[in-house]
């Protein structure tokens, strides 16, 4: 099975110093639901990175849509990105466009007409708390409300694959399972979806999902992807 995203001793080096990503394979199922996690620094956000096409691997094969990443023509890349949502670890929102211009700008981007994008788009920002906060600006949002923000903007799309880094870092345990029922309806629906986290409590709502682990760079386990362990369901952080 060839898998929506593969990875094949993928690794990346930031300029000449050692290898921030080292020997990296695995392969994500279509449909798939996973969780990279990992200590900070292990490397999560650099291999999002190449996930979302934002960075290109030092060595290694990736193939993303049955395209060779690596290889293909940087005018390629564009067309590519748009089946990808993202949600930045530092949200990334134009600060320029309200909250509501925020989350429409992927279906604008997507050339949905203008009648068709208010109600969703509304129904969005309900559904992440803000369906008063459309008209605000990014900087008179808190970090928590930004984020919501950022997560609308990614998921409004139905993206084919749906890339998030530590994406309920500034929210509270309430709103981060509001927002995790949000990408597990999303999966249901087909999207590919991994989301990186420290969150232990996050991992175990979604039991079907799959971890890949890793730290200093590399994965843990060499067959790539583990299933959930027993036992995570009733695991609580220290
Ligand atoms: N743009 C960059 N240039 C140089 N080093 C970087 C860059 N981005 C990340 N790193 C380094 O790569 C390592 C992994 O970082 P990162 O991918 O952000 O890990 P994580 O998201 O797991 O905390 C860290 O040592 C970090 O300092
Ligand atoms: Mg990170």
């Amino acid at each position: 099975m060839s898998g929506i995203v593969q990875f094949e001793n993928v690794g990346l080096r930031y300029g000449t110093g050692a290898e921030t990503l080292s020997d990296i394979s695995f392969t994500l199922r279509q449909g798939g639901f996973y969780f990279l996690t990992g200590p900070s620094g292990a490397g999560k956000t650099s291999l999002l990175r190449l996930l979302y096409l934002a960075q290109r691997p030092s060595r290694g094969m990736i193939r993303m849509f049955d395209q060779d990443i690596v290889t293909m023509p940087r005018d390629i890349l564009p067309g590519l990105r748009r089946k990808i949502g993202v949600v930045f670890q530092d949200f990334r929102l134009l600060p320029h466009l309200s909250a509501f211009d925020n989350v429409a700008l992927p279906l604008r981007i997507a050339g949905v007409r203008e009648r068709e994008i208010q109600a969703p788009v509304q129904e969005m920002l309900n559904w992440v708390g803000l369906g008063e906060r459309g008209a605000a600006r990014p900087a008179t949002l808190s970090g928590g409300e930004q984020q919501r923000v950022a997560i609308a903007r990614a998921v409004i799309a139905r993206p084919e694959v749906l890339v998030a880094d530590e994406p309920t870092g500034n929210v509270d345990p309430d709103m981060a399972a509001r927002l995790l029922y949000l990408f597990d309806a999303l999966n249901r629906l087909g999207t590919t979806i991994i989301v990186a986290t420290h969150d232990l409590h996050l991992l175990s709502r979604i039991t079907s999902a799959e971890m890949i682990r890793i730290d200093n760079g590399r994965i843990l386990d060499p067959t790539g992807t583990l299933r959930n362990p027993p036992g995570a369901r009733t695991y609580r952080p220290q």
